[in-house]
């Protein structure tokens, strides 16, 4: 890869998206092959919100790679309080080889990657989520062979899982639909900064209100939690505002018949999603979950590996 860091999917060509999703392939049915690949390298995990998946992804990751992880948690490092980003930067880049970030405001991974020499990668922003992004589109592109003029339709919040999908819809040539309540719709500048890339690859880009005008015909319905972390004194309120979207059997009807249901998880079941979706055969979510493991292997790799 060109960059140094993995912070947006918008920063990356076609080809590199395209690089990860082979190389993640090839890790996922050949580990072995690569368990030295980044051996004696260390990579910081930096935690400000709660996680599963991606502390476990990355921390088994790392050592399936022959490095290991060093886990800082919201309350051991503070940043920003107890000391500045740009001090625990140049601190922690003295001593590993990478930094893995899941963190509030998007500009402190900017202001973290701009301060060290080391690769930083975005683990989750309130703005962002590409690892999960990336991961996604390698699974749908495992279920169904190919991206190109498949309907993906992200039905809730316009949210970071939203925004990182639409990125990488764009970069894709995905034709992608959000459905939001209104006044939840993903940020304009984001939609415009993927209409951009949408130009060069023929992708579509729908934002609606109408969440069953988005999921008719769709190949992938794709949903995310209400309340994100960080908004939870807003549960209560967004319950009732998004109720009408919901993705229960009567909305997933909608979407083709062999359509996949997708959510990054953690899922509050009987809110955005019920039981009968969730866990039918439909349902890809732990493939989602296993997939962070290959598709982050690759980053790591492709971001860490020695260059000389
Ligand atoms: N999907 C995801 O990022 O899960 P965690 O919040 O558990 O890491
Ligand atoms: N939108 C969710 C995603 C969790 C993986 C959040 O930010 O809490």
């Amino acid at each position: 890869m060109r960059h140094k860091d993995f912070i947006s999917i918008h920063d990356l060509s076609v080809d590199e998206v395209y690089h990860i999703f082979e190389l993640a392939k090839e890790m996922k049915s050949n580990p072995k092959k690569f368990s030295k690949s980044l051996e004696g390298k260390i990579l910081a995990l930096i935690f400000e919100k709660p996680s599963l998946r991606t502390r476990v992804s990355f921390e088994v990751g790392i050592r399936q790679l022959g490095g290991d992880a060093i886990y800082l948690a919201p309350s051991d490092i503070q940043m920003g309080k107890r000391e500045s980003v740009y001090d625990v930067g140049k601190t922690l880049e003295r001593m590993v080889d990478g930094i893995m970030i899941r963190t509030f405001g998007h500009e402190i991974v900017l202001e973290l990657a701009r301060a060290v020499k080391i690769p930083v990668i975005n683990g989750l922003t309130d703005l962002l989520h590409p690892c999960q992004a990336m991961a996604d589109y390698f699974t749908i592109l495992e279920k169904k062979g190919d991206l190109k003029n498949l309907k993906v339709v992200f039905v809730g919040d316009g949210n970071n899982v939203c925004h990182s999908l639409m990125f990488g819809a764009a970069k894709l040539g995905v034709n992608f639909w959000a459905a939001t309540p209104k006044g939840y719709e993903p940020k304009k500048e984001i939609y415009e900064l993927a209409l951009e890339d949408a130009k060069e690859t023929g992708a579509k880009i729908t934002v609606v209100n109408d969440p069953k005008e988005a999921v008719k015909d769709a190949d992938v319905v794709y949903t995310d939690v209400w309340a994100s972390m960080g908004q939870e004194s807003e549960a209560e309120i967004r319950k009732k505002i998004f109720q009408p979207y919901q993705v229960n059997k009567e909305l997933f009807s909608l979407a083709k018949p062999d359509a996949l249901f997708m959510h990054c998880l953690p899922a509050h079941r009987g809110e955005e999603v019920t039981n009968d979706v969730i866990d039918s055969p439909n349902s890809v979510v732990f493939d989602e979950a296993e997939n962070r493991l290959h598709v982050q292997k690759a980053i790591m790799y492709e971001l860490m590996k020695d260059k000389d």
